[in-house]
């Protein structure tokens, strides 16, 4: 039978100059390296950039550890909450940016919006597009009032790209599991122009179960326990919500990819960041299972098992 499955064949991250460390925060607002580090985990992030300069600079990378040219994609898509105009789309500045080909378009499911895009693009494959360049890029930092200590330690920009080619052989997306509870959407949101407002417990909380219970579906859905997973890659919000589901799903910690210490939250890029940290670290190799977890604003969440196919 021919398939059309998808495998992932590149990488690419960008993140601004601008290191901000807790120590930062602490000289101007009411606030401790002691806490921040104990409460989240995060002890520097990066400001600056536009999400479409951000969004190029990782995809860009991504293209050519694909070995391929700009032009050899047929379809851009950018996951981000923070576009940088209300219309056109951000990535029509991309396509700009990095002369891709064929169609491109957002998709804004907040944090959990990388994994909404491996899904969609992957779909998109199996009608017919054959290199697809998917990239998650978010510039919080524009979106958070950096006199609130409740939201300004979290939250921080960033851009990480994957490439996607058609794999006439098998399909490398063994499951995935998508959600949102529209109900939950007063916890964390922000209006136009205005800043975030988070319930940050509630938040938390919710962000626990839902993991858990996603990758726990994924996991049903592929026919795989947590033992056949070699590496997980959470959404990177906090180090104490990844501990918290990551011990439901009896997944450790050595198992797990983090760099939120570095980057913070940077909402649709921190899955690709901290996959491409693993991959880059030499913690993957060929066929090993990786489960990604997303949740996010909304309430959204979702997941996927990618089988990893780059030597
Ligand atoms: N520095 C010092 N104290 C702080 C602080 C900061 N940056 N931010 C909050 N506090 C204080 C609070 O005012 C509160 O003080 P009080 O007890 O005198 O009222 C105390 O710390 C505890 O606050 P609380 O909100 O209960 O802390 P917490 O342990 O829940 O940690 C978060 C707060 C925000 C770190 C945590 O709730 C969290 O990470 N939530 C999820 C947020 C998230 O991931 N959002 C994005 C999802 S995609």
């Amino acid at each position: 039978m021919n398939i059309r499955g998808t495998r992932i064949t590149g990488w690419g991250v960008a993140l601004p100059d601008r290191v901000v460390t807790n120590a930062d925060f602490e000289a101007r607002i009411d606030t401790s390296d002691q806490w921040i580090t104990e409460r989240t985990g995060i002890k520097e992030r990066r400001f600056g950039g536009t999400t479409a300069s951000l969004a190029a600079e990782a995809g860009i990378r991504a293209i050519k550890s694909a070995n391929l040219i700009p032009e050899d994609i047929d379809l851009l898509v950018l996951s981000t909450t923070t576009p940088d105009l209300t219309t056109p789309a951000t990535s029509s500045l991309v396509q700009n940016l990095i002369g891709t080909k064929g169609g491109a378009f957002d998709l804004n499911a907040a944090c959990a919006g990388f994994v909404y895009g491996l899904v969609a693009a992957s779909g998109m494959i199996k009608m017919g597009s054959n290199k697809v360049l998917l990239i998650g890029s978010d510039t919080l930092s524009r979106i958070t009032d950096q006199d609130d200590r409740s939201t300004a330690i979290l939250f921080a920009d960033g851009a990480g790209a994957i490439v996607l080619e058609v794999d006439s052989g098998t399909d490398n997306i063994l499951a995935y599991d998508l959600g949102v509870d529209g109900s939950a959407a007063p916890i964390l949101y922000c209006n136009l122009g205005d800043y975030m407002k988070m319930e940050g417990r509630e938040v938390f909380k919710r962000a626990v179960r839902v993991m858990v219970d996603s990758s726990n579906n994924v996991l049903e859905k592929a026919n795989l326990t947590n033992d056949d997973i070699a590496l997980m890659v959470p959404h990177q919000a906090n180090i104490r919500i990844i501990e918290a589901a990551n011990q439901r799903l009896g997944i450790p910690i050595e198992r797990t990819a983090v760099v939120l210490d570095r980057t913070g939250n940077t909402s649709s890029a921190s899955i690709p960041l901290a996959l491409a940290d693993a991959a880059e670290s030499g913690r993957l190799k060929e066929g090993d299972n990786i489960l990604f977890c997303g949740f996010g604003a909304g309430m959204t969440w979702s997941s996927a098992i990618v089988k990893w196919t780059i030597r």
